[in-house]
């Protein structure tokens, strides 16, 4: 069985997002999969939930949700009240990524675990202790991701990077749906695979068919793609060719070891 089957498979048998993190770059398996989140920000957000379930049919393996608060981003989108009425309308197994561009990220952990997250996903830039809103994210039963906007260097992310479940380099500047892909990120994704090859890596923004063979090539496995996927008018066939292309990265990855 071909590697990229055997990925397949693998991706069919289970939807668990199930992050292995590791501390050093020698001998540990590959442990990560490629996994397709589209954002549902560019969908018609009357139709939220119906949206999230044709992601879902198209063969998402999870969902990424955009939170923005106006302040650390300049738009303005939905909280967690929103996020309780989707899970009530998606039901128990879609696995929600809560990307969180807001000025305060401590205060939404406990009423996005009440509504259903799964994943809380702040950014480094928005808090003064990392460490402890990383635990109160465990303790709230959520796994925990770290974004870095792009002028923020992963340097900055690398001492938290063993005591997360995903990493997410974001390649535009967050707030908007729809922006050009920023190519010279990819040298953040390419550092973070070599120095931990088991964590699972996020790109998010201008991410599509076009763009994605970069994303993979430097490493990324989790990806995020909003309007290529939304707008598509066959969705489910731009989630395939986005997996397909990460997996046949992660499969050349691991023949070159
Ligand atoms: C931008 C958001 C992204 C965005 C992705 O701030 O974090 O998730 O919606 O959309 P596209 O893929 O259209 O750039
Ligand atoms: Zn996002």
């Amino acid at each position: 069985m071909s590697a990229v089957l055997a990925a397949a498979r693998l991706h069919a048998g289970s939807r668990v997002l199930g992050a292995v993190r590791s501390s050093s770059s020698s001998g540990s398996a590959m442990a990560y999969s490629a996994k397709i989140g589209p954002s549902i920000l560019s969908s018609d957000l009357s139709c939220l939930g119906s949206e999230c379930v044709r992601m879902m049919e198209c063969g998402a393996d999870y969902l990424h949700l955009d939170v923005m608060d106006g302040h650390f981003v300049p738009n303005i989108t939905f909280g967690h009240p929103m996020v309780e009425c989707l899970r009530k309308s998606v039901g128990q197994d879609p696995f929600f990524d809560m990307h969180m561009m807001v000025s305060r990220p401590e205060q939404w952990v406990k009423p996005m675990a009440a509504a259903g997250a799964n994943q809380y996903t702040f950014h480094l830039e928005s808090t003064t202790n990392p460490g402890n809103l990383i635990k109160e994210i465990r303790d709230s039963g959520m796994k925990v991701g770290l974004a870095i906007k792009p002028g923020t260097t992963v340097e900055e992310l690398a001492p938290w990077a063993n005591h997360i479940d995903m990493a997410l380099v974001m390649t535009v500047e967050p707030g908007f749906g729809g922006q050009k892909f920023m190519e010279d990120m990819m040298p953040k994704v390419s550092w973070l695979r070599n120095q931990f090859p088991s964590l699972d890596i996020e790109v998010d923004g201008g991410v599509g068919p076009d763009t994605i063979h970069k994303c993979a090539e430097a490493g990324a496995n989790m990806i995020v793609s909003g309007s290529a996927v939304i707008s598509s008018d066959n969705p489910r066939s731009v989630i395939a060719l986005l997996r397909t292309a990460v997996a046949e990265a992660i499969q050349k990855r691991s023949l070159d070891r």
